[in-house]
């Protein structure tokens, strides 16, 4: 059995959070490309209504870390149509330090977001696809930091394997109503802000380049379309993995 995500390339609308930031701007770019109807979500209101201007889509302010939010945000959706594909890319990736030094706190702020939000979005979606008679699709952005440790990351690191177990359970179990359930895990990708942090030629991008067979770090142009495709009907039979897009990274 396949699950087509509702409507086809251009007629679908898409929810997108962290909506203001570098990959989330770039998805939307992609989606939009397609002629796709698309809502962007970010706790900065701001800047995701700046960013969807620039994009034609439409802004949502929402912190996805509150539950009633979330399931606020998606009553209202439904009620201007529907949303068939979730984008749970809203995360923090800022905070850092070791097993010895990470207070406690930092890491339940982590958590909070990565984790407790993408459930909190993921259990509205699915919620709203049931009543809307099943099918659909969630892409979730993940990392291969999930997989790989890097010193000082492992906050960060694991609140990431905690999506990527969340995405098989919702898969497995939301099966049944035709809504699959996949994510993305990109290695170190440039964004905007990552650039300017680690411009060319810099000890810091020359250490991640030097981990990545393909030989530099992933543009926002890398990610996008992996997760275009895992929301299409082309990818109707796919259901619970996390695609790395990684540039070999987990080979080494
Ligand atoms: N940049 C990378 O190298 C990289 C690599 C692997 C995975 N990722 C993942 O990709 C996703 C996007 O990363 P990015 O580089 O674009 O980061 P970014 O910081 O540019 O964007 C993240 C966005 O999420 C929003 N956000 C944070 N907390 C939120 C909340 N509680 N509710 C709603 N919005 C919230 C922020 O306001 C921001 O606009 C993240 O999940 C990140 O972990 C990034």
């Amino acid at each position: 059995m396949t699950s087509p995500t509702p409507g086809s390339a251009g007629s679908r609308t898409v929810l997108i959070t962290g909506g203001a930031g570098g990959i989330g701007q770039g998805i939307a770019r992609a989606f939009a490309a397609a002629g796709d109807r698309v809502i962007l979500a970010d706790r900065d209101a701001a800047a995701v209504a700046a960013a969807a201007e620039a994009l034609g889509a439409e802004p949502l302010a929402l912190d996805i870390t509150d539950a009633a939010s979330a399931a606020e945000a998606l009553h209202g959706l439904a009620e201007r149509g529907g949303v068939d594909a979730l984008v749970n890319n809203a995360g923090i990736l800022s905070v850092h330090g070791t097993v010895t030094e990470l207070e406690p706190d930092a890491y339940r702020s982590i958590l909070e977001v990565n984790v407790i939000g993408t459930f909190n979005m993921l259990q509205a979606f699915a919620r709203h696809r049931i009543v809307a008679g099943g099918g659909g699709a969630v892409v979730n952005i993940s990392s291969i930091g999930g997989r790989q440790p890097t010193p000082g990351m492992g906050a960060y690191e694991s609140s990431k394997a905690a999506v990527d177990s969340v995405t098989r359970w919702a898969a497995i179990e939301l099966a049944a109503h035709g809504i699959r359930v996949n994510a993305v895990a990109p290695g170190p990708v440039l964004t905007p802000m990552l650039e300017m942090g680690m411009p060319e030629g810099s000890p810091a991008r020359e250490a991640w380049s030097s981990r990545i067979p393909l030989g530099d770090l992933a543009q926002v142009s890398d990610i996008a379309p992996a997760v275009v495709f895992l929301a299409s009907g082309s990818a109707g039979h796919i259901t619970g993995v996390s695609l790395a897009v990684d540039g070999g990274q987990l080979l080494t």
